[in-house]
């Protein structure tokens, strides 16, 4: 029930038709009793920052969820950023503080590594392939080394910036294993398609799956379709395969946690 009292949580994508986080947000409030709610609203790349300022100014508003395309560019709109967020200069959640500033966190990662312990995968000690650099794989690459890898690839199509992250990262985990690298997945014990690649017919598959090897966990961050072409060919050769939608599943309560 919206009452006067009800805190109001935009969530800001553009497009906004295949997101899944409203309902288990919701869920998750009402569940936790929480006086909240959460509406997808469609905002265009260059409404972002009148979007935000508007949000800023409204004192009911506990904070935005924010996704494709924005992640990136609202970090630059927040006035700190903590954890994750300071480390890949990329936010998915902005919470507004009494005062009007607005704190950007980044939950990606740990909602990753949150999904993958409840289906019963430890990643610590695995030798981690990751393909993708962009927001959601940095956010992935930071909390797999947080939960101990034992070295950590990273491949991306525009190799430039999977260096960069590697660059990044080993300042914050200077005794890690971690190398930007190509995508042939042979040899490690988990795979992760952190790229939009598989959320629309007829992608590339992120890696070449004749060359995945039996028993290694391939995990996804694509949650549309629930098996992307790269599970289902992943599956068909004896993997272990992790759907993406573990990772929102387990990333909603800390969304929810980080603005009540
Ligand atoms: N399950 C969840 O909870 C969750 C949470 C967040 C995001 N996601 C999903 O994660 C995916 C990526 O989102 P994001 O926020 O990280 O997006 P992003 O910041 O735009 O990054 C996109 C990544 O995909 C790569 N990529 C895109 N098209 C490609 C192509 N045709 N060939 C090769 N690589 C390609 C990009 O490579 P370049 O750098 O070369 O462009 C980049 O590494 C989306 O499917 C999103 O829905 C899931």
């Amino acid at each position: 029930m919206i009452s006067g009292k009800t805190r109001f949580v935009p969530l800001l994508a553009h497009p906004v038709h295949h997101v899944r986080t409203p309902a288990l947000f919701n869920a998750e409030c009402t569940r936790q009793e929480l006086d909240m709610v959460m509406v997808p609203l469609d905002v265009r790349p260059d409404m972002l920052e009148h979007t935000v300022a508007g949000f800023r100014a409204m004192e009911n508003v506990a904070g935005m969820v924010v996704t494709i395309p924005h992640k990136g560019s609202v970090a630059a709109l927040c006035d700190r950023k903590v954890g994750a967020a300071d480390l890949v200069g990329a936010c998915n959640i902005i919470r507004r503080e009494r005062d009007g500033s607005l704190t950007g966190g980044m939950f990606d990662g740990e909602g990753f590594v949150a999904g993958l312990r409840h289906q019963g995968f430890e990643p610590k000690g695995l030798r981690a392939l990751l393909v993708g650099a962009g927001g959601a794989a940095s956010g992935v690459a930071h909390a797999l080394l947080q939960a101990g890898v034992a070295g950590l690839t990273i491949a991306n199509r525009s190799r430039d910036k999977a260096e960069h992250l590697a660059g990044e990262l080993a300042r914050v985990f200077p005794d890690a294993r971690i190398s930007a690298g190509v995508s042939d997945p042979a040899g490690y014990d988990l795979v992760v398609n952190g790229t939009a690649l598989g959320m629309h017919e007829g992608d590339a598959l992120p890696v070449d799956v004749e060359r995945l090897e039996r028993g290694t966990i391939v995990a996804e961050v694509v949650m549309q379709p629930d098996m992307t072409p790269l599970l289902v060919a992943a599956e068909a050769r004896g993997c272990r395969v992790h759907k993406g939608t573990n990772m929102i599943e387990q990333q909603v309560r800390l969304l929810v946690d980080f603005l009540k």
